[in-house]
């Protein structure tokens, strides 16, 4: 099929995530249609070549097509592509729990409750959350804490946890309410019947992604830790953006030395590459649901893809490719780099706040003279879209720009993708 007729078939059938359709079809915009992915970059069906600037969407890891991922998946999927994972079990998922458990600390987090994405993940958390305190009569504690700005996905569940009016107000009326935190200080100023009411609290551990790639004080994890341990509520954290390296540590959690009650897990599971998720629970909350049958204590939740071996093989094959790869020694020094090309970045009129948090970045964008730009002109997307004409692919939120590279990019691949981000600036921004 030629691009033309891929172009017109798109606009004429799909309807994509996060985008306006009238935009997307209208007659002067050619959708970038991708055909391949090699190690940093993405080539389009014209043959034009991209970095992967956002990690498509903040899930790869290692680079696209990696090799040895590659050939897991085809090994498995000549095996046994899928079965059911209710009453029945398969190798690839059972080898991954027990590589997933090794990466904490001894019984800590020892089940590992797979389902399909980030939302799925945030999910089972929150049932699981609920059903214990049931089960160990506490049923009052029947609500979560989360902060502003939090994203935790857009099933109807995760998206109650939500802080982000855009997505969220619509969908009110099917959200559950939710105790809403600014800060730690707030949380620590909940009356007590509040407290007692809580089932858990949940947090993207470091840095709020779609929130505006906003980061945490230092210390917040261990904080938060101490004062759910004083309370009796679950630290539920959502690394679905965070975890696999993104931030220098193969998780978030371990930069404050935190082990969570539930932590979801996505995106990078897999390396990038098929759609999995994992949340992890300790043995408390596990043994609150072992009991006779009839005692109605089993968790009735599942998803027709859980434990699906190809999603497992490829996430065993992506923690091989970590160790042989020596992946996570290898970061600091690109992340230093990073940290010098966004210092001289902040130094344009149009750059206000910087943020980075190990390989991820968030770039303000400001008039000249310091305001911001009202969002309606999507200034951000515009710098994008100039970045790409440059040579790299990502995505903004509102006008902050983002660069979250794979884990393989190399100091020259993050060079030249900043200075794509500099390049389209200076082209939308210069007028004001
Ligand atoms: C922190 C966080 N949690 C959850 C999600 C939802 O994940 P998914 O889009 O795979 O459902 C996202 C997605 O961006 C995320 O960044």
């Amino acid at each position: 099929m030629s691009v033309e007729k891929l172009r017109q078939a798109d606009k004429t059938h799909l309807w994509h995530p996060f985008t306006q359709m009238r935009d997307w079809c209208a007659a002067g915009h050619d959708p970038l249609v991708l055909v391949e992915g090699r190690g940093s970059m993405l080539i389009d069906a014209a043959g034009d070549e991209y970095l992967d600037g956002n990690s498509s969407i903040w899930t790869n890891i290692h680079g696209h097509s990696h090799p040895h991922i590659v050939r897991a998946i085809q090994t498995q999927a000549a095996k046994l592509a899928h079965s059911s994972f209710l009453g029945l079990s398969n190798e690839p998922a059972i080898r991954l729990a027990e590589k997933l458990v090794a990466l904490f600390p001894p019984e800590t987090l020892t089940r590992v409750f797979y389902s399909d994405d980030g939302s799925t993940a945030i999910e089972v958390a929150l049932k699981m959350a609920l059903q214990f305190h049931q089960l160990t009569g506490h049923p009052a504690r029947s609500r979560f804490a989360a902060f502003e700005h939090a994203y935790h996905g857009d099933t109807s569940g995760a998206a109650s946890l939500g802080g982000i009016a855009a997505f969220q107000d619509r969908f009110s009326s099917i959200s559950f309410p939710v105790v809403r935190l600014a800060d730690f200080a707030e949380l620590e100023a909940l009356d007590r019947p509040t407290t007692e009411s809580l089932a858990g609290l949940v947090i993207e551990p470091l840095m709020q992604g779609a929130g505006g790639m906003r980061t945490w004080p230092e210390g917040l994890l261990r904080d938060l830790r101490a004062w759910c341990d004083r309370h009796g509520v679950f630290l539920i954290l959502d690394e679905v953006m965070t975890g696999f390296g993104r931030t220098g540590k193969m998780f978030a959690c371990q930069q404050e030395d935190v082990v969570p009650d539930f932590l979801a897990l996505a995106k990078g599971l897999s390396g990038g590459t098929v759609p999995l998720a994992a949340t992890l629970t300790t043995e408390r909350v596990f043994a609150a649901f072992l009991g006779d049958y009839a005692e109605m204590k089993t968790l009735f939740y599942g998803h027709s893809y859980c434990g699906n071996p190809l999603g497992c093989a490829a996430a065993l094959a992506s923690l091989e490719v970590f160790a042989a790869e020596r992946t996570l020694e290898n970061l600091s020094p690109k992340i230093d780099h990073l940290r010098a090309l966004l210092a001289e970045l902040a130094q344009d009129r149009h750059v206000g706040a910087v943020r980075q948090c190990g390989l991820i970045a968030g770039i303000d964008l400001v008039r000249a003279d310091g305001s911001p730009y009202p969002w309606q002109e999507q200034t951000g997307a515009r710098v994008c879209l100039a970045a790409r004409r440059h040579g790299l692919l990502t995505r903004p939120i509102r006008d902050t720009l983002v660069l979250m590279p794979p884990l393989c990019f190399s100091h020259d691949e993050l060079t030249r993708a900043v200075g794509a981000l500099r390049a389209g600036l200076r082209e939308v921004c210069a007028e004001n």
